[in-house]
C-alpha cells in the first residue's frame, strides 16, 4: 500500500470509528412522549399523612407508584395473554370476590399442573416486609410477580413480550408508565407489583372503630375483640396483629396442624424450611391476614379447612405437637389440652369479632375490578 493510500485508510477508519461511537445504543429507545410520572396516592388520611393509622408503606425506591403503572398493572393482572394456555391470568386464582384469593383449595396452573398450596389473598401486601409466598421465597412484590408468572402462567415468560408488543393497548400503556416505554419483564413485574400495592382493604366495621371510635360493636363482638387482642388465652394477636391493623406479623410459624410429625422430615410440605434449608424452619408457613376471611375460604396453606368454625375448633381442641411447634402454641399446656378449650360462648364471641374484619366496600371496589369488562 502506498503512503497516501495508508493515510486515506487511516482517515476512513477514524471517521467510521467516530460514526460508530456516535450511533444510537442498541438498547436505546427515545424517551416516550406519553410518559406520565404522576404519583399514585391513596387519598386516604388513614394511610398517608401525619395521623395515619397504618404504618407507612415502604415502596422500593426504584419502583415508585404512579397512576400509569398501577393502571397498566391492573390490565396485566386480568389479561390471559400472559399465560401459555391463553386462558388464565393472575385473576384466575386471585379473585376480588374471594379477597383476591381462590375458593378452590388447590388450583391448576396454566401448564396443567396442580398447585400443592392454596392461592393466597393479595390484600394489604404493600406492608409485607418479610418475604412473600407461604414459604417466603420471594423478597418483594416485584419478585413475587416474576415467580408467579413463571410458575403459574408461562414457563417461558419472555414469550409474552412479543404478544404484548403487538398490541397497541399495551404499547400505549407501557409508554405512559415507563420513561423508556419498554415492554420488558422487569417493567411487567414493576407494574403488577404497583397494582398489588394499590390493593388495600380498610373499610371494615373494625376499621370504623379504630378510626372514629364508632362504638358499633355488640357485647359479643367486644368479648371476641378482647380474646383476640388482650387475653393471653386467645393469643391470636401474637401472630395476627401487627400494629393492630394488618392482622399478620408477616412471619412464619408452625401452628401444629398435623399429627404424626415426629421428625422434621415428616412434614408433607417443608414450608419455609424448603426455602431456607434450615431445620428449624421445616413446617413453618407465613401468617395470613385475618381480614376478609369470610370471602377467602378455604383456609391454611393447603386449604384444609373450609369454614372459620373449623379453624376455631382447631384452636380449641385440635392442636398437635411437632418438632418445630411455635412456643406460643405450647404456652399454658395448650398442646396437652389439645388447644384453648373454648366454651361455646367463647367460640361464638371470637367468631362475632372476626366478622367485624370483613370489608364489603373492598370486595366491590371498582378500582380493583377487571378493566376489560
Ligand atoms: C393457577 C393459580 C395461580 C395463578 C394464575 C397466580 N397465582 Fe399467585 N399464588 C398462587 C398460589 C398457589 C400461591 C401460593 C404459592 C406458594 O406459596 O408456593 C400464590 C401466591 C402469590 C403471592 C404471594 C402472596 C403472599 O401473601 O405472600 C403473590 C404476590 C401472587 N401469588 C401474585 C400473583 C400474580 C401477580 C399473578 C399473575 C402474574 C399470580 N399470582 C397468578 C396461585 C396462583
Ligand atoms: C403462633 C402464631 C399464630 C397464632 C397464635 C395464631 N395463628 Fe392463625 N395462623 C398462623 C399461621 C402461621 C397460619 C398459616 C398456617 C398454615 O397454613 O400452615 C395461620 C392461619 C390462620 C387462618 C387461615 C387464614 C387463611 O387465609 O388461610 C385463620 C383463620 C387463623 N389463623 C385464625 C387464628 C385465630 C382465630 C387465632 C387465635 C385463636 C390464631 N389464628 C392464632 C399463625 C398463628
Amino acid at each position: 500500500m502506498k503512503r497516501n493510500q495508508l493515510y486515506i485508510a487511516a482517515l476512513v477508519s477514524i471517521v467510521c470509528g467516530l460514526l460508530w461511537a456516535c450511533r444510537p445504543d442498541d438498547g436505546f429507545t427515545p424517551p416516550s412522549a406519553l410518559y406520565d410520572p404522576s404519583p399514585y396516592t391513596f387519598n386516604r388520611p388513614e394511610l398517608e399523612g401525619p395521623n395515619r393509622l397504618f404504618p407507612l408503606m415502604v415502596v422500593p425506591s426504584d419502583n415508585p407508584m404512579t397512576i400509569a403503572k398501577v393502571e397498566l398493572g391492573r390490565y396485566l393482572f386480568y389479561d390471559a395473554k400472559l399465560s401459555i394456555s391463553g386462558n388464565q391470568s393472575c385473576n384466575s386464582c386471585h379473585k376480588q370476590e374471594y379477597n383476591f384469593g381462590d375458593n378452590l383449595a388447590l388450583s391448576m396452573n396454566a401448564s396443567g399442573s396442580r398447585n400443592s398450596r392454596n392461592a393466597m389473598p393479595l390484600i394489604n401486601l404493600g406492608w409485607a416486609n418479610n418475604g412473600l409466598m407461604w414459604d417466603g421465597r420471594t423478597i418483594d412484590l416485584e419478585a413475587a410477580s416474576a415467580d408467579a408468572i413463571f410458575s403459574e402462567l408461562h414457563p417461558n415468560p419472555s414469550a409474552i413480550l412479543d404478544i404484548l408488543g403487538s398490541d397497541s393497548l399495551y404499547t400505549n400503556l407501557f409508554a405512559k408508565a415507563f420513561e423508556d416505554g419498554a415492554i420488558s419483564l422487569e417493567n411487567i413485574n414493576k407494574s403488577l407489583a404497583s397494582f398489588m400495592r394499590s390493593i388495600v382493604s380498610i373499610d371494615s366495621k373494625y376499621d370504623r372503630y379504630v378510626k372514629f371510635g364508632l362504638n358499633e360493636f355488640s357485647q359479643e363482638e367486644f368479648r371476641g375483640f378482647e380474646m383476640v387482642f388482650s387475653s393471653e388465652e386467645g393469643d391470636c394477636f401474637h401472630c395476627h396483629a401487627s400494629s393492630d391493623v394488618i392482622f399478620s406479623d408477616f412471619s412464619f410459624h408452625n401452628i401444629g396442624m398435623d399429627s404424626n410429625i415426629n421428625t422434621i422430615y415428616d412434614f408433607a410440605d417443608y414450608g419455609l424450611g424448603g426455602n431456607t434449608g434450615n431445620e428449624e424452619d421445616y413446617g413453618l408457613f407465613k401468617t395470613p391476614t385475618l381480614r376478609n376471611w369470610a370471602y377467602s375460604a378455604p383456609y391454611m396453606h393447603d386449604g384444609r379447612f373450609t369454614t372459620m368454625e373449623e379453624v376455631i375448633e382447631f384452636h380449641s381442641t385440635g392442636l398437635k405437637n411437632s418438632p418445630n411447634l411455635d412456643v406460643i402454641m405450647l404456652k399454658d399446656g395448650k398442646i396437652q389440652n389439645g388447644g384453648l378449650q373454648m366454651t361455646t360462648q367463647e367460640k361464638s364471641d371470637l367468631l362475632a369479632f372476626l366478622q367485624t374484619l370483613n370489608d364489603t366496600v373492598f370486595i366491590n371496589n371498582p378500582s380493583y375490578s377487571n378493566p376489560f369488562e
